[in-house]
């Protein structure tokens, strides 16, 4: 369905893409997560031949997009990271304007624009200027605009930044369903929770470049034993940071000042009773102590000793 190559993007002199590559089948949940600033919209942008890459080639369906771009633009269906509507419009003429500029006549549109605002949860508000609408329900139609020509392949960047909880899970299930009915996904976040949900296979971003590539669990395994101890206590002094990285089933502490807390990475889950000595030895009022369970948050703290939301 997707073949990206090696593309890379610079801005000047700052490269933002650093040669990135992989590949999607059809009907595929493909995850991109990245923190901010990684190169998830510029590379989302090339994809879908909105911006021009410096190198590689981007095939949808075998079809380059450098040399077929209106082709490949039909096949896809791209949600912006920033809002595209006509806000003194209706939410439905808003959807009839984008499916006219895709190509479909004024009936087949109008047609389209009803099951498609039934599809996001808006029927109700289909004759309600968009300027009314809440971020939440502003998204939703974003959206309906990018499945109103049937695309083959839906990308959609960052869909729930900034919005109310409920919206928030209706997009979350709109996008599991549209999947879950054969459409090929590829989702951008930096919220792992998301990415986690909807994506059989996650590409971690960071800096322009793809870091780690695989399912959930092929990522979590990479994890050192998969063990991470989260401490939060009143103070930690840099004594105890390093007597806690002198530990010898430690790997490596991540410290987050602002919560007063670390994560530890351990080789095995009976490092907690080191810990806890340690902080006995160092005097630490321990508010806190957690196991946590593998996630893709701290494969990032591991691969990069940064939060995904610094
Ligand atoms: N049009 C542009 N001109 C100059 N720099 C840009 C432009 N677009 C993005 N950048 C820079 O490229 C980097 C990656 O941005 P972006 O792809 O938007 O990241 P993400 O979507 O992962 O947050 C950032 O450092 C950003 O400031
Ligand atoms: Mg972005």
């Amino acid at each position: 369905m997707l073949v990206v190559h090696d593309i890379k993007k610079s801005f000047g002199k700052k490269e933002v893409v650093k040669g990135v590559s992989f590949s999607i089948e059809k009907g595929e949940s493909f995850g991109l997560l990245g923190p901010n600033g990684a190169g998830k919209s510029t590379t989302i942008s090339m994809i879908c031949g909105l911006m021009p890459y410096d190198n590689g080639d981007v095939q949808v369906g075998g079809i380059s997009v450098k040399a077929s771009p209106m082709e490949v633009k039909r096949k896809i269906g791209v949600v912006p990271q920033d809002i595209a509507l006509y806000p003194t419009m209706s939410a439905k003429d808003n959807l009839i304007f984008w499916g006219k500029m895709y190509g479909l006549s004024g009936k087949e549109a109008k047609r389209r624009a009803d099951e498609v605002l039934d599809y996001v949860g808006l029927k109700e508000r289909a004759k309600d200027k968009v300027e009314t609408f809440s971020g939440g329900m502003k998204r939703r139609v974003n959206i309906g605009a990018a499945l109103m020509h049937k695309p083959e392949l839906l990308i959609m960047d960052e869909p729930t930044v900034g919005i109310d909880p409920q919206s928030r899970n209706h997009i979350l299930e709109t996008v599991k369903n549209l999947n879950e009915n054969g459409m090929t996904v590829i989702y951008t976040s930096h919220y792992m929770e998301e990415v986690e949900y909807l994506c059989k296979r996650i590409a971690i971003v960071d800096h322009g470049k793809l870091i780690a590539l695989g399912t959930k669990t092929d990522l979590c395994n990479r994890l050192a034993n998969g063990t991470v101890i989260k401490i939060k206590a009143s103070k930690l002094s840099g004594d105890f940071v390093s007597a806690l990285k002198a530990l010898e089933k430690v790997e490596r502490v991540v410290t987050n000042p602002e919560e007063g807390s670390a994560d530890i990475f351990v080789t095995e889950e009976k490092a907690i009773g080191d810990i806890v000595a340690c902080t006995v030895q160092h005097h630490v009022q321990v508010l806190a102590l957690e196991v946590k369970e593998p996630n893709l948050e701290a494969l990032f703290l591991q691969l990069t000793g940064r939060s995904l939301r610094d």
